[in-house]
């Protein structure tokens, strides 16, 4: 072929591409087949190849992610990204119509559902995507233009060749992340809690292939600048938006006049919520008229014109089959409801903890009662209340069991706890070896309790030390159900990992009575070798501080215990380290002697390691802001510390600059 027809057919290619996008994900409305999809997507990809010269920079192709990045570059925003107040319930919704009322009169609003993701900021040059932004703490945010050009519902080539920003929601669908925990689940990996948190950790990813696998998704709802395109009203934003080729909430997003109106359409998005096929927590309440809102304005630190309804924690019936007992690693025993399973705020449960008996009593759940269930911050399934309408007659009332439901033993109370004492209970067996694998001890990625039980339930793992030789039965654990080559191998190499463990994290994952993550690690800081602690006597042990006679007696018991010092000698002979690796405290200068608080929730490490590192920086955590702080790190959705940080005009670092500052004292 000649340059210029090779040219004109991939022009045409991506037309016809950009054109059945267009209707599939804006007008919902596919006018092709996957097959003519595919057809035209495969020609497109081998014309690229074979004549790259020709490639565009907003082919549909760069849509599988392109190089690894090391880190994200920082960008400020053009004018900063605001968020709404929250509000809770109707009469705060009455009230912000009665505020904007003072200012204007006969005022109109949008109604539109408050997606649950996380905000983007798009920025396009002729009509060609050019920067896409993280909010960060709307000031400053993160480029992640590579994975969002991933998103096949964000235009990389608008309908009309101009420059404009485009704000909206970055959110995984309900069907993508399902797909994205099971495929996680099958690997061993941690699941995400729900969307947000999973379109948050793929839209971080430095890999962009690694995102353009996670099937994100982009609705667009806000137009920073809309009059320099003669844009009156917000209705008239959205509908320029669908125009340049976003995927709006069109059939959604309504206009209202009043508070009862604005009331009677977020009762209709509460009562389809479910329906939706993305989460949505809420509803976002925008002044329609510019001009109004322009006279309405901003506080020095949220708009006038709008706010953010949050809808009331999910609630979802469902009935209690059976309460279950559980032996923990102390012999402690919860009494745990068990029910048919139900999607509550993006996930499948089936059980929540009942804590103690007291608590059941309280409650007066009883088996075959109706019972409401939420998540608790979002994350924990609880028992919110049982449906005494809906109760049975025949209704039995709980009792609460004498022996252990394991061993058979008599159980003990103390305080509000019941606790089976026979120590050698293979349920506490179980929950020991749970929690040496969990993440506050050695941490092995994919020896989570589902696998750690079948382990010890088919006599592999009788102790931690049997973990070391789990390589040994490779073709067994194949038959494991769930698990494959892959997951199999990256267990055995997260268990040969753990042998590099530093001591603390060993100290920890013994599970010695009393002796936590944080006593761990200043023991093994203090001590830095095994041997030395073991010989440690309590006469020394009772006068370190913070270390008091119930730590000292447990950790003395412990070591007295022949069967213990066994399992040391064990996990030495399997090559676990016993020695401390923590570097002692470096004196950073971004970090001495200087007082830190955390807010919002971090995706890329977690707050217990944000605040170790901190630690082991020279600086102090706190958790409340004032005079004294020096530095508040804020993470996603930062709570009101952050306000009061700029209040006081404290230095602000967003997780960015944070892990950037870190990762420079590593070097
Ligand atoms: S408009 C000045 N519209 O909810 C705020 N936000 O505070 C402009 N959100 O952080 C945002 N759906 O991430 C707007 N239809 C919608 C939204 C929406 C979800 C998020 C957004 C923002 C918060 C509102």
């Amino acid at each position: 072929m000649e340059n210029d027809k090779i040219k004109s057919r991939i022009d045409e290619l991506i037309n016809n591409i950009n054109k059945a996008s267009y209707e599939y994900y804006v007008m919902d409305t596919p006018t092709i087949t996957d097959q003519e999809y595919d057809d035209f997507y495969n020609e497109l990809l081998y014309l690229e190849s074979k004549y790259p010269e020709f490639k565009r920079d907003d082919s549909p192709t760069s849509r599988v992610g392109g190089e690894a990045l090391s880190k994200f570059d920082k960008v400020t925003h053009n004018t900063p990204m605001l968020s709404f107040d929250d509000i809770f319930n109707e009469e705060e919704i009455v009230s912000f119509d009665e505020k904007v009322r003072k200012v204007v009169s006969n005022p109109e609003y949008t109604v539109e559902p408050k997606m649950d993701g996380l905000s983007g900021s798009l920025l396009y040059e002729n009509g060609i995507l050019v920067r896409a932004a993280t909010r960060g703490d709307g000031v400053t945010g993160e480029d992640i233009t590579l994975n969002v050009k991933t998103i096949k519902s964000v235009p990389l080539k608008l309908n009309k060749p101009i420059d404009i920003e485009v704000r909206g929601e970055i959110y995984m669908s309900k069907k993508a992340f399902n797909k994205v925990n099971s495929d996680r689940q099958k690997n061993g990996e941690n699941l995400f809690a729900n969307p947000r948190n999973a379109a948050a950790g793929s839209v971080r990813q430095l890999d962009s292939k690694i995102a353009a696998k996670r099937c994100l998704d982009f609705m667009a709802y806000f137009i920073p600048n809309p009059t320099d395109y003669n844009i009156r009203t917000q209705a008239e934003s959205l509908n320029f938006l669908k125009e340049l080729g976003f995927v709006t909430n069109y059939k959604l997003n309504k206009v209202a006049k009043n508070a009862n109106e604005i009331i009677s359409f977020i009762d209709e998005l509460g009562s389809i919520r479910d329906e939706l096929p993305f989460e949505i927590d809420g509803a976002v309440i925008k002044v329609n008229d510019l001009d109004d809102e322009a006279r309405l304005g901003v506080t020095s630190r949220v708009p006038k014109w709008g706010i953010a309804y949050k809808f009331p924690a999910k609630e979802v019936l469902t009935t209690l089959k059976e309460i279950k007992f559980t032996v923990g690693r102390t012999g402690k025993i919860t009494p745990n409801a068990l029910f048919d399973p139900v999607h509550v705020a993006g996930s499948l449960v089936s059980k929540a903890t009942l804590h103690n008996e007291d608590y059941v009593l309280e409650k007066d759940v009883r088996v075959g009662d109706v019972i409401s269930i939420r998540k608790a911050g979002d994350v924990i399934p609880e028992v919110v209340e049982v449906k005494l309408d809906r109760r049975k007659e025949d209704s039995i009332p709980f009792e609460m069991i004498t022996n252990c439901p394991i061993c058979d033993t008599r159980l003990i109370k103390k305080d509000s706890h019941h606790f089976c004492p026979n120590i050698h209970c293979p349920a506490r067996k179980t929950e020991g070896l749970i929690y040496y694998a969990s993440r506050d001890a050695m941490d092995i990625e994919g020896l989570g309790d589902e696998i750690v039980e079948d382990l010890f339930n088919m006599g592999y793992v009788k102790d931690v030390t049997d973990f070391y030789k789990l390589d040994m039965y490779h073709d067994e654990l194949m038959k494991l159900e769930g698990y494959g080559e892959k997951s199999i191998s990256n267990l055995i190499n997260g268990i040969n990992r753990s042998k590099d463990n530093s001591l603390e994290r060993l100290l920890c994952a013994l599970g010695i009575k009393n002796v936590g993550k944080r006593t761990a690690k200043m023991l093994a800081a203090k001590y830095k070798t095994m041997d030395d602690f073991m010989n440690a006597s309590y006469e020394e042990l009772v006068n370190i501080k913070d270390i008091g006679e119930t730590i000292a007696k447990s950790i003395r018991d412990y070591f007295d215990d022949e069967k213990n010092i066994q399992i040391i000698e064990k996990l030495k002979a399997y090559g676990v380290n016993m020695k401390y690796l923590g570097a002692e405290v470096v004196e950073d200068e971004d970090f001495a002697g200087k007082t830190f608080v955390l807010t919002g929730s971090l995706t890329d490490i977690t707050r217990d390691d944000a605040r170790d590192k901190i630690e082991l920086l020279g600086g102090i955590t706190t958790n409340s802001v004032s005079k004294k702080t020096d530095v508040v790190i804020v993470g996603d959705s930062p709570g009101s510390k952050y306000d009061k940080a700029k209040e006081l005009g404290i230095t602000i670092w967003n997780e960015q600059e944070f892990l950037e500052k870190i990762s420079k004292s590593d070097k």
